[in-house]
């Protein structure tokens, strides 16, 4: 399903560029909003600095059949995302798909062979993380695709890595000769950029936010009008009841939550291996101090309406609604500011002063980094700091609404099997605050927080709420009985072999232990069943025995069930006096896992993508190679076979 069709529009990007007078259309491929940002700023900065029409589309709005009609005169521009093992992000997925495939063909009946886009222009970013194989992969195909059927690329395509943490950088830096490309081919002059807002914010001081209809955090009209209706996806979250919450650890600035998701009567439905989207709330905090330092706190449940100036323009959150309620569940304020929207708000500073310094932190990198990025600021708190509390009230509401990303739900590993809980989803997850040396605020999870102070809810605990986080949680995503949170299911490729009597071999330290949890309750189950179910290895890693060992009485009922056929191997890191990693079992363990991986056994690694999968990766390959008496580059090969092949599988994050 996709935005366009659904509300009966054309998806005929000519068409569309040609009846709103566009010049310039900057598509974007997102899977957690960032892509989708970088686009709307590019969109923003060809209109003010170059006087291009621009428009920002979603990829999966549109056909691309007729992409061969596109005029010569005209530009597109890509930002693409790579998401996971090198797939294109849920919304990129059909053109992604068209524009590789083998026997592409365009309206004119023209295949590839006769280099139908020779008319397109294009530049093309992409966003992807170097601690995944397949670096970038969106942006590097759907490159040469576009090349080898005659398009042509001004300026060098950019990579973003996340990975490094360089995204923002990359972008900023890519773009310059980029926009130096585009200016010479089309001849465009650049000029004094001036802030247009995109949108309009109206106060309606004659509305009532509680008595007339007003949005106040429900996601869409049905939620609003008290009767949430299916079907349930990432356009449309379920808010769910939370049939039980508990802590499965409580320790110094670490917790670490189980909650059970309800989703009976919902029609959604999960695999066991899929991952839970939770559309967080603001905490109250951080809501209080955007509206202070917005000059708007005394008119925080004003009812305001906000339109497009531009009908090419998505109006990001439901209206009418209020200040609050925009801020408080649309607009990603805890997220670190960028350079480049400190450039644009410096114009709005409340002095000449705070301005000079607005601009130095915005066209030097490394000030930026020693005084924003390196004391983990948001935009608040580094108005806040600049001004010493004092309002900044020239700045214009539509530039926070787009300079800021629309807020984007969170996803974690299901912790539960389908087959034992069908309509009940486990999530674990782990909440942290961090107390960074140089940061003056302590950095606290959004989303994991918001859990957290449900399931004190949900417990009638009083809140210890140190940091004084102050969630609301009576609002309208509540207003149902009972504790609820707003999710939808993504499904995933993470899975469990077909056939139970294959050996599994999974590696999850930490809260990468969460899918396997599912896996082993699944195959309890199956046992149980009288099913025929093969050895089931899980290595697990945790601190220490005594502090965050997971689910450490519940292995226990498992092994029950399925015998001498699974095996736990825990690695205790900061029990002994040395750190013992799942790594550690692995070696111990080396001959076992071959054996298992000669007879086809599905090997898993979920968690930390950064430095645990990469080294669990390097290490399976020692292990063949030992094993096996072959080469350690023959041992890589393999371990890329099995990747191939889906034997090898991972569920990361970074
Ligand atoms: P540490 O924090 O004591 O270093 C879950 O987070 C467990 O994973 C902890 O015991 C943690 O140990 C461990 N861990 C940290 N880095 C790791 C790595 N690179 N490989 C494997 N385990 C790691």
């Amino acid at each position: 399903s996709n935005g366009a069709a659904r509300a009966g529009k054309s998806r005929n990007i000519i068409e569309k560029m040609e009846e709103q007078d566009k010049n310039c259309v900057v598509f974007y491929g997102s899977q957690t909003g960032t892509a989708e940002d970088y686009a709307s700023r590019l969109a923003k900065e060809g209109h003010s600095r170059f006087g291009l029409n621009t428009m920002v589309a979603d990829l999966e709005d549109y056909d691309y059949e007729n992409m061969d009609k596109f005029p010569n005169d005209k530009l597109a521009v890509f930002v693409l995302a790579t998401y996971g093992e090198g797939e294109p992000t849920d919304n990129a997925v059909e053109f992604y798909e068209f524009i590789g495939g083998e026997d592409v063909t365009f309206s004119e009946g023209a295949s590839a062979e006769d280099k139908p886009l020779q008319n397109l222009k294009y530049v093309a970013f992409g966003l992807g993380n170097n601690t995944y194989e397949h670096y970038n992969s969106m942006v590097r195909n759907v490159d040469k695709y576009l090349t080898k059927l005659g398009a042509k690329r001004l300026g060098a395509a950019g990579e973003g890595d996340d990975g490094a943490g360089t995204m923002e950088e990359d972008f900023l830096a890519w773009k310059e000769p980029m926009w130096a490309a585009v200016q010479e081919d089309m001849g465009l002059e650049e000029r004094e950029a001036v802030y247009e807002a995109v949108f309009e914010i109206t106060e309606k001081p004659d509305m009532d936010a509680e008595e007339d209809e007003v949005y106040l955090g429900e996601p869409n009209k049905n939620h609003l009008e008290g009767a949430q209706k299916g079907p349930f996806n990432a356009n449309n979250p379920f808010i769910a009841p939370i049939a039980e919450s508990s802590e499965l650890f409580t320790a110094k600035d670490r917790n670490c939550l189980h909650m059970e998701i309800n989703i009976a009567g919902s029609n959604l439905s999960y695999n066991t291996g899929d991952h839970i989207a939770v559309w967080p709330t603001n905490a109250g905090k951080e809501v209080d101090r955007f509206l202070s330092i917005m000059g708007l706190a005394d008119k925080r449940h004003m009812v305001i309406t906000v339109k497009g100036l531009d009908p090419t323009a998505k109006v990001p959150f439901p209206s009418p609604t209020t200040y609050d309620a925009a801020i408080r569940y649309h607009m990603e304020i805890c997220a670190p500011v960028s350079r480049q929207l400190v450039s644009t708000i410096a114009q709005f500073s409340p002095n000449d002063d705070i301005k000079a310094e607005m601009v130095k932190l915005g066209s030097d990198k490394d000030y930026f980094h020693q005084k924003v990025i390196d004391r983990n600021l948001n935009l608040a708190q580094l108005l806040e700091i600049l001004s010493n509390g004092a309002p900044w009230t020239k700045v214009p509401f539509s530039l926070m609404m787009e300079g800021l990303v629309k807020i984007q739900p969170r996803y974690y590993s299901i912790s539960s099997s389908s087959l034992v809980q069908k309509n009940k989803i486990s999530i674990t997850a782990v909440v942290e605050s961090l107390h960074k040396p140089n940061t003056p605020h302590v950095v606290k999870g959004v989303t994991t927080n918001y859990l957290l102070a449900l399931k004190q809810k949900q417990h009638g605990e009083p809140e210890p709420d140190p940091h004084g986080l102050n969630y609301a949680l009576t609002g309208p995503r509540n207003k149902y009985d009972g504790i609820h949170v707003p999710v939808h299911i993504r499904h995933s490729n993470f899975k469990l072999p077909s056939d139970p009597s294959k050996p599994i071999i999974m590696v999850g330290p930490g809260t990468g232990v969460a899918p396997f949890r599912g896996f082993v309750q699944e195959r309890a189950a199956q046992a149980k069943a009288g099913k025929n179910v093969g050895k089931t290895v899980l290595f697990f890693g945790c601190r220490k025995k005594e502090e965050d060992f997971l689910y450490q009485n519940e292995w226990g009922q498992y092994k029950e069930a399925l015998g001498d056929n699974f095996i736990l191997h825990v690695a205790f890191s900061r029990d002994g006096p040395k750190k013992v990693y799942v790594q550690h079992k692995m070696e111990e363990w080396s001959e076992e896992i071959n054996k298992l991986l000669e007879q086809k056994a599905y090997f898993y690694v979920c968690g930390d993508a950064a430095n645990m999968a990469r080294e669990v990766n390097t290490l399976l390959s020692k292990i063949i190679s030992k094993h096996r008496d072959v080469s350690e580059a023959k041992g890589e090969e393999i371990v890329k076979a099995m990747r191939a092949s889906s034997q090898y599988q991972e569920d990361v994050w970074s």
